[in-house]
């Protein structure tokens, strides 16, 4: 592991009550996702399971995986009856490949250094004519919130790295196609994203997903920091008493070769 991993402290609670759209929008791209009855599917970043669950519905055999334990631990109450296992995208060195690997916003996370590493473990999970479905931050993600954050930084004299990845489809297609894949399909779209919580949407996302944004912040300074970025983004992201997050996603199909 990377030490300039972005880092975050899982409320699972909190992402199953108040950030539902996360698996709720991950709906979509399950669509692309083409197995029959019996298939082996790997979920990975499962989170709280509820897109595992989804896929278990086309009676596959499928397994959750995430890093999150707190995540697991609420997917194992929901979904007794599937499986949920811990371990790490970059290291799977699974027993008996899968047909499958699908991903619901979780590559974001992983670092740009180690995406080669999680494609080349990913193929090798994979059977030969295997699929990879995946939805994750594309270039230009939630860049109106990281950008008033910067600029917060930089009157606080601190400053901010955006800690996730969100590449160009050309940048993400040519990692995968040279880790063993052929892209069948990619996609990058606008999806701005309406926050629960009406005036505390903004603060309750930053929380939520922020730590690696915040951390140069004192801990003293958080509260004004977020009335600092909510005054920054109010214009363009506040409305009716909803705040929306510009979210851009970058959707794959790509087949094992
Ligand atoms: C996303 O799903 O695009 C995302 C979520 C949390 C932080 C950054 C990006």
């Amino acid at each position: 592991m990377t030490t300039d991993e972005p880092t975050n402290a899982w409320d699972a609670d909190g992402y199953q009550d108040g950030h539902a759209f996360v698996f709720e929008y991950g709906s979509g791209v399950l669509e692309l996702l083409e197995v029959d009855p019996g298939a082996r599917v790997l979920d990975l970043g499962c989170g709280t399971g509820e897109l595992t669950a989804a896929i278990a519905d086309r009676e596959v055999c499928v397994v959750g995986m995430d890093q999150s334990e707190a995540m697991l631990e609420t997917a194992r109450e929901t979904y007794p009856k599937l499986q949920f296992v811990h371990g790490d995208a970059r290291e799977l060195g699974v027993d008996e490949p899968f047909d499958a690997v699908f991903s619901n916003a979780m590559l974001h996370w992983v670092p740009r250094a180690d995406q080669g590493r999680l494609a080349a473990s990913v193929r090798a999970a994979l059977a030969d004519d295997g699929q990879f479905v995946a939805e994750f931050g594309g270039a230009g993600n939630v860049g109106g919130i990281v950008g008033a954050l910067r600029a917060e930084g930089t009157e606080r004299g601190v400053e901010v790295d955006n800690p996730w990845y969100f590449p160009t489809i050309g940048e993400h297609t040519s990692l995968l196609e040279t880790h063993g894949f052929e892209v069948v399909y990619a996609t990058l779209f606008d999806r701005p994203t309406p926050l629960e919580g009406g005036a505390d949407g903004l603060r309750n996302w930053l929380e939520m997903f922020g730590d690696s944004l915040l951390e140069a912040f004192p801990a003293d300074e958080r509260e004004e920091v977020y009335a600092g970025v909510e005054e920054r983004l109010r214009d363009t992201h506040y409305e009716d008493g909803t705040w929306t997050a510009d979210y851009r996603r970058l959707r794959f199909v790509a087949n094992a070769v």
